[in-house]
């Protein structure tokens, strides 16, 4: 679970995720490559809802052709139901991987609902006056701008005690994970950050990597990062977080899966911690264990206490 993704390697190119809906072809239906049926568009939306609980809407009929095709067209598969019989037929297929990460949606963005950070200031504050380790849970970690932004908020809170906490990363797409770990972006990807945060926390590339900036090692470092289905059975972690952050995924996932979910994050999340999910996504009517504190924003109800 701790292993990390290697990400040391140098200042060198990095994937990037494919911006979302795109690899379109305009209007598809005349315009198909590979044999694509309303049989294989529901097969596939079974498929993706069983494995990691995204539960896609009909209008993703087409962005999810556009996105497998090209898995078919690497494989030289010539139809989707060939395909999906490959990855029906064994649950342990490695393609199992390639055709998650091809249905996930990844956007994200650095300091992306900025009201959470002074919320997290504020208890890094407050819980690094009484105890030496605090631990910070990143569910939905994408391309690293969340789990960074994360620990950019740590350095300038707590300076030398930054090394205190510990910051985990999770995502269940593989392809987004390398990214993270690289933890190297476009310069678009910050030109909205304050000159100040930007000095401190990343290096400009040059000659190559003219046009990329990276994230300083000394943030990296701060930051684990680590493939975990939020759906998995298990989850391999144990002790408590001060914070889980599980923010723009819960809104994939039907009500059933977002109550399993949260229920699972109340035991990992201290009495005091803090739960942030996203700005479209609430707990009402998905749990009774939390209590809201500020904007999507979250407290564990400890057993005895009133219900608010
Ligand atoms: C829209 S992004 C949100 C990124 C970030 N949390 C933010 O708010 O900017 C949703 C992320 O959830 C991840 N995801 C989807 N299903 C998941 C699952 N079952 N377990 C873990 N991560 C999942 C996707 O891979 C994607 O990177």
């Amino acid at each position: 679970m701790r292993e990390r993704v290697s990400r040391f390697s140098g200042f060198v190119g990095v994937m990037q995720s494919p911006p979302e809906g795109t690899g379109s072809s305009g209007s598809i239906a005349d315009r198909r490559d590979f044999v694509y049926s309303e049989d294989d568009f529901k097969l596939i939306c079974k498929m993706i809802y069983r494995r990691v609980g995204i539960s896609l809407a009909v209008s993703k009929r087409d962005m999810v052709y556009n996105r497998l095709s090209r898995r078919l067209r690497a494989l030289r598969i010539p139809d989707f139901a060939s395909y999906l019989k490959r990855l029906t037929a064994d649950e342990k297929n490695p393609e199992w991987e390639p055709f998650v990460n091809a249905l996930t949606t990844n956007t994200t963005s650095f300091f992306r609902e900025s009201h959470h950070f002074p919320m997290l200031a504020e208890l890094l504050l407050a819980n690094s006056a009484s105890r030496s380790n605090l631990s910070i849970w990143c569910s939905a970690a994408s391309t690293g701008e969340e789990p960074y932004s994360i620990a950019m908020t740590v350095a300038d809170t707590l300076g030398p005690k930054a090394s205190q906490v510990s910051i985990l990363a999770t995502d269940v797409d593989t392809e987004v994970l390398k990214v993270a770990a690289a933890g190297v972006y476009p310069d678009e990807r910050v030109e909205k950050m304050a000159p100040d945060l930007l000095r401190r926390h990343f290096l400009r590339g040059k000659g190559d990597q003219a046009g990329n900036v990276r994230v300083r090692p000394e943030l990296c470092q701060m930051v684990d990062f680590a493939q975990l289905n939020l759906l998995a059975p298990e989850w391999p972690m144990r002790g408590q977080f001060d914070a889980i952050f599980c923010r723009n995924v819960l809104i994939y996932f039907d009500r059933q899966t977002q109550a399993q979910i949260v229920t699972r994050f109340a035991p990992l999340l201290r009495p005091d911690g803090l739960l942030f999910i996203g700005h479209s996504e609430s707990l009402f009517h998905v749990s009774e264990i939390f209590r809201l504190r500020g904007q999507t924003t979250y407290q564990r109800i400890m057993p005895g206490e009133p219900l608010e």
